[in-house]
């Protein structure tokens, strides 16, 4: 039987519990935490121990939202995991994940799409979802960005950090999920990259930003358009977290005070695909979205590529 709609049923995510301060990077390389706060709005990142994997990181995110949902992993028909930084080439970060929760038999794929990945993820599960083929749903952001960050490098190794973040998507008669929007520029590809045969990320930040503040703008006026709606329509902005002042630059244009955008990343960094899922599940936790709110989460990251999605709170 086909539903109309997905809607998010439980949330989850978590962060390593190693910390690492601006202080202490200060102590590496050439920068300080007042540089970086007023620069980035970032104040500490977690690190993920060794020994600690990104199916490790899933595993806890995606447990926490299943019980959130009230679902056991036997529930899910399908498992979608967005993450750059796979433990292994293959089998896939989500066939690894589903062995690690115990689900049999559910469609299990990973998405690339860098810092945008979440929003891949979540919206091929929607689509999925209202055209028959899946259920329930679990989708994954998950990174371990320290494994590809150059920490000799001042202007990329402040930014990143580890973690996860995992929603349970289920079908329903009612919208939850009301529109997705996903963009892709290949062009840009060497403005932020990790070449095969290199150990680090590389970025043009600087470009990056600009590039970020622009195409960030229109994806959030083009989910407007299509929705027939106004900024001040949108109760919360879940943002990617990479930037504040990225972040600032989208609510102005939307018209929100910061108040009603989550953020996130003074405290965890830019997690790439994981960022957005974990704003959604840290608000979430703090019981900050009513039921029928309308909550719009946007990203932008390498490739590039782009993209929203428009939603109803349960
Ligand atoms: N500490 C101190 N100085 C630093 C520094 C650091 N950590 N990193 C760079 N600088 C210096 C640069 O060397 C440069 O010095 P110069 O003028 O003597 O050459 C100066 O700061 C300005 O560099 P610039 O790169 O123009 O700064 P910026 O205002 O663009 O800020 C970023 C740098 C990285 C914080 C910013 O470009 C950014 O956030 N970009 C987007 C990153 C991002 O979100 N990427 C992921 C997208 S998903």
């Amino acid at each position: 039987m086909t539903s109309p709609y997905s809607r998010l049923q439980g949330t989850g995510s978590y962060l390593p519990e190693r910390v690492l301060s601006n202080d202490e990077i200060s102590q590496r390389v050439d920068t300080s935490d007042e540089w970086i706060v007023a620069r980035t709005g970032i104040h500490s990142r977690h690190i993920a121990a060794a020994d600690e994997g990104v199916v490790d990181m899933a595993t806890v995110a995606a447990r926490r939202a299943l019980e959130a949902a009230g679902l056991g992993a036997d529930a899910l028909d399908l498992i979608v995991v967005a993450t750059t930084t796979p433990d292994q080439i293959f089998p896939s970060t989500a066939c690894l994940l589903q062995s690690r929760l115990g689900n049999r038999g559910a469609a299990a794929f990973d998405v690339q799409a860098v810092c945008t990945g979440f929003i891949y993820a979540l919206a091929t599960a929607d689509r999925f979802i209202r055209s028959g083929g899946a259920r329930h749903a679990l989708v994954v952001g998950v990174e371990k960005m320290s494994r590809i960050v150059d920490w000799d490098d001042r202007s990329t190794c402040i930014l990143f950090g580890d973690g996860a973040g995992a929603v349970v998507l289920s079908a329903s008669d009612v919208p939850g999920i009301l529109s997705t929007h996903l963009h892709a520029d290949g062009r840009y590809a060497d403005l932020l990259q990790v070449p095969v045969d290199a150990d680090y990320l590389t970025m043009q930040g600087n470009a990056v930003f600009r590039m970020a503040v622009r195409t960030l703008e229109e994806i959030v006026q083009e989910t407007l358009v299509a929705n027939d709606l106004e900024g001040s329509d949108i109760d919360w902005l879940v943002p990617h977290q990479a930037n504040i002042r990225i972040i600032q630059a989208t609510a102005d244009k939307l018209g929100l005070p910061m108040e009603r955008v989550v953020t996130t990343v003074a405290h965890h960094g830019n997690v790439s695909a994981a960022s957005v899922p974990l704003a959604l599940d840290d608000a979430a936790r703090r019981h900050c979205f009513r039921p029928g709110q309308r909550l719009l989460l946007e990203a932008f990251g390498g490739g590039f590529t782009w993209g929203s999605a428009l939603l109803r709170w349960l």
